[in-house]
C-alpha cells in the first residue's frame, strides 16, 4: 500500500454511475483512506447509489456544485483534503445537444474552480475525461494520448476544454495533476438515459430499443470496475502531469451490442427500431491502452462480457431503476424518442 491509503479524497460527482463505483472500490481497497462525495445531486447523482456505504464513518457526502468556489475551498480546509478526483459533470452526449450551455457550466467553469482551489491550497487533482475528446476515429487507427483533440459534440467540446485547463495550470502553475480518459462504461448504476442501461431496462419492459442511424457506429464498451482499476493504477503509480487512456482496446458496432443485450435477457431482436441519428454522431472510438498497461493495469471484463454483465444488472435491480424510468425521465424519453420511434424501421 502506498501513503494513498491513509488520504482524504474529495470525490466529485461521487453520487453518479462511475463515481459510485469508484467510492465503493476505494473504501473496499483502501481501508485507512477518507472520502468526501462533493456533488450537486443532478438528476444523474443519487445518493441510493451509495445507500449501503452512507453509514462507514469513513464516507461524508457534501452537497454543493463544483463551480461554488467558496464551498469547494471551506470543505477542503475542513476535511484536510489532500486528492480531488474530478468525476462530476454533466455527461449525456444527447442532453448537450438539446441544453448545452449547463455543460459549459459545470465541465469548463466546474473543472476550472476546481484547479483554482487545488491551485491555492495546494492539493493533487485527478481529472476523469473521455475518449470522445479524439473525436472520430477512421478505421485501423486507435487513440494515443498525445493525439490531437478533436471533439465534435457540445459535450465532448466542454471535456476537451478541461483536459486543456488542467495541462495548462499544471505547466503554468507546476500544480500536480493527472488525468485519466475513459472508453464508454457499462455496469451498474448508470442512469438509463445512456444507451447499454435505456436498451436493457426498454427490453425488460418490451418497449423498443431506438437505435440511431445503421447501428454500426463503434464504441469500446468497457465494464465501469475496470475504469476505477484503471483510475487507482494512476493514482497509486501514474507519472505527474501524465495522460493515461482507459479502455478495454477493442470495440464493437453499436447492433453487437444490441445484440448480447438481447441474448442476455432472452428477448426478441423485434424489439430493435431504426430512428433518426444523433446530429454530428461519432462513428467510431478506439483507444490504445498500452500507457495504462505499462503500469501493471489490465482489465478484467472483455467487452462482450462488460455489456451482459450489466444487462443482468439491470434485470436484477428493478427497484433502482423503475422509480427513475417513471419520474422526470419520461418527459426526458418522450422529446427525444417518440417523434423517432414514430418514423422507426425495424
Ligand atoms: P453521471 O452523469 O452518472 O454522474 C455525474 C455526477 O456529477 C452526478 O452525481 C451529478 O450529480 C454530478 N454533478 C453534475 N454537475 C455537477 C456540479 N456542477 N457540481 C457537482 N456535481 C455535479 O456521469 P458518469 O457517467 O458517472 O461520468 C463521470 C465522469 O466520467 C464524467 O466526467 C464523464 O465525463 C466521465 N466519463 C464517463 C464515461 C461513461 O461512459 N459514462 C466514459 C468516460 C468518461
Ligand atoms: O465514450 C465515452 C462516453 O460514453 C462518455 O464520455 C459519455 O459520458 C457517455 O455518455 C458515453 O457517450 P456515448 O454517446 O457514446 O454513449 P451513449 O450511451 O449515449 O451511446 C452509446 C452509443 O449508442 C452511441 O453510438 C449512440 C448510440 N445510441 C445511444 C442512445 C442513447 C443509440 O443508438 N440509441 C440511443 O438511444
Amino acid at each position: 500500500m502506498t501513503s494513498f491509503s491513509s488520504q482524504v479524497l474529495l470525490v466529485t460527482g461521487g453520487c453518479g454511475f462511475i463515481g459510485s463505483n469508484f467510492v465503493r472500490y476505494w473504501l473496499s481497497q483502501h481501508p485507512q483512506s477518507r472520502v468526501v462525495v462533493y456533488d450537486k445531486l443532478t438528476y444523474a447523482g443519487r445518493k441510493e447509489n451509495l445507500a449501503d456505504l452512507w453509514s462507514d464513518p469513513r464516507l461524508k457526502l457534501v452537497v454543493g456544485d463544483i463551480g461554488d468556489q467558496a464551498l469547494v475551498r471551506s470543505t477542503c480546509q475542513a476535511e484536510g483534503i489532500d486528492l480531488i478526483v474530478n468525476f462530476a459533470a454533466e455527461t449525456h452526449v444527447d442532453q448537450s445537444i438539446l441544453g448545452p450551455l449547463v455543460f459549459t457550466d459545470t465541465n469548463v467553469r466546474g473543472t476550472h474552480v476546481l484547479l483554482e482551489v487545488a491551485r491555492e491550497l495546494g492539493i493533487r487533482l485527478h481529472h476523469i475525461s473521455t475518449d470522445e475528446v479524439y473525436g472520430h476515429i477512421p478505421d485501423l487507427h486507435q487513440s494515443v494520448e498525445t493525439d490531437e483533440l478533436a471533439p465534435r459534440s457540445p459535450y465532448a467540446a466542454s471535456k476537451a476544454a478541461a483536459d486543456q485547463l488542467v495541462q495548462a495550470y499544471a505547466i503554468t502553475y507546476g500544480i500536480p495533476v493527472t488525468i485519466t480518459r475513459g472508453a464508454n462504461n457499462v455496469g451498474p448504476y448508470q442512469y438509463p438515459e445512456k444507451a447499454v442501461p435505456l436498451f436493457s431496462t426498454n427490453a425488460i419492459l418490451g418497449e423498443p430499443l431506438p437505435v440511431y442511424g445503421d447501428g454500426q457506429q463503434m464504441r469500446d464498451y468497457a465494464h465501469v470496475y475496470d475504469h476505477c482499476t484503471g483510475i487507482e493504477a494512476v493514482l497509486l503509480r501514474g507519472k505527474i502531469g501524465e495522460v493515461y487512456n482507459v479502455g478495454t482496446g477493442r470495440e464493437m458496432t453499436n447492433l453487437e451490442m444490441v445484440d448480447i443485450v438481447l441474448e442476455t435477457l432472452g428477448k426478441s431482436h423485434d424489439l430493435v427500431r431504426h430512428v433518426t441519428d444523433r446530429p454530428g454522431h461519432d462513428r467510431r472510438y478506439s483507444m490504445n491502452v498500452d500507457k495504462l498497461r505499462a503500469l501493471g493495469w489490465q482489465p478484467k471484463y472483455d467487452p462482450r462480457q462488460a455489456v451482459a454483465e450489466a444487462a443482468k444488472w439491470y434485470e436484477g435491480n428493478r427497484e433502482w431503476w423503475e422509480p427513475i424510468r417513471s419520474g422526470q425521465f419520461r418527459e426526458y424519453y418522450n422529446a427525444q424518442y417518440a417523434e423517432r420511434l414514430a418514423g422507426s424501421k425495424q
